[in-house]
């Protein structure tokens, strides 16, 4: 017998009252608690840190929605991600350059102000046609931290459970739907 299915019955058997409740409740918490450690550390730092902008820092769900399959917002709409066929190269570009003449934001603050973003500058553009400014301008290394997220978790790929708990947690209420 392990550890703490000793302890487990010590506490319903050899004791009485509220304590041996709380014993338990204690070791069964530990029990679940295992799981949750193990979800948030087996998987790269980057990927985590891309997940946390797409979510928070860039707002990227606003058009595009927690889970990827595209919303309607007040910011705009975004088109399903989960249907992209894009690889990680691509993935960058269009973070960072935004779409040329359509509604999804360059998130490089100087995107057309040098040619980085396909060799041309505000001065080959209408203002209509040039991409507006992401909700947060990001460095290249975050634009490559959500690149890879996009390509780990979303494009071509199935919404999970895993996918849910990770964007939110082990004990949402919008990720019972997966269970
Ligand atoms: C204002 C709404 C809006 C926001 C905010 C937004 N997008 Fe978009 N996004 C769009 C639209 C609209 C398109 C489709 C553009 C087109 O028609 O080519 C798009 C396209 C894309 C594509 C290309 C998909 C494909 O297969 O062509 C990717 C990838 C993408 N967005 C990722 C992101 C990420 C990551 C963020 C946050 C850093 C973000 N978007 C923020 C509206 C938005």
């Amino acid at each position: 017998m392990n550890k703490i299915l000793r302890i487990l019955t010590i506490s319903a058997f050899a004791l009485s009252g509220s304590v041996p409740l709380m014993a338990i409740a204690g070791a069964a918490s530990f029990l679940v608690a295992i799981p949750t450690v193990a979800v948030a550390q087996d998987e790269p730092r980057n990927i985590s840190r891309g997940r946390e902008i797409f979510r928070d820092k860039a707002k990227c769900v606003w058009c595009h929605g927690w889970d990827g399959r595209g919303s309607q917002s007040d910011m705009g709409f975004g088109p399903s991600l989960r249907e992209s066929f894009l690889d990680y190269e691509g993935a960058v570009e269009v973070i960072k350059c935004g779409r040329i003449g359509r509604e999804m934001p360059a998130h490089d603050q100087r995107a057309y102000d040098d040619g980085r973003c396909y060799g041309i500058t505000k001065a080959d553009l209408t203002p209509e046609e040039t991409p507006t400014p992401g909700l947060a301008n990001l460095r290249q290394s975050e634009i490559e931290s959500v690149a890879a997220f996009l390509v780990e978790w979303v494009f071509q790929k199935e919404l999970t459970l895993d996918y849910c708990v990770r964007f939110y947690s082990e004990t949402a209420v919008i990720c019972e739907e997966f269970k």
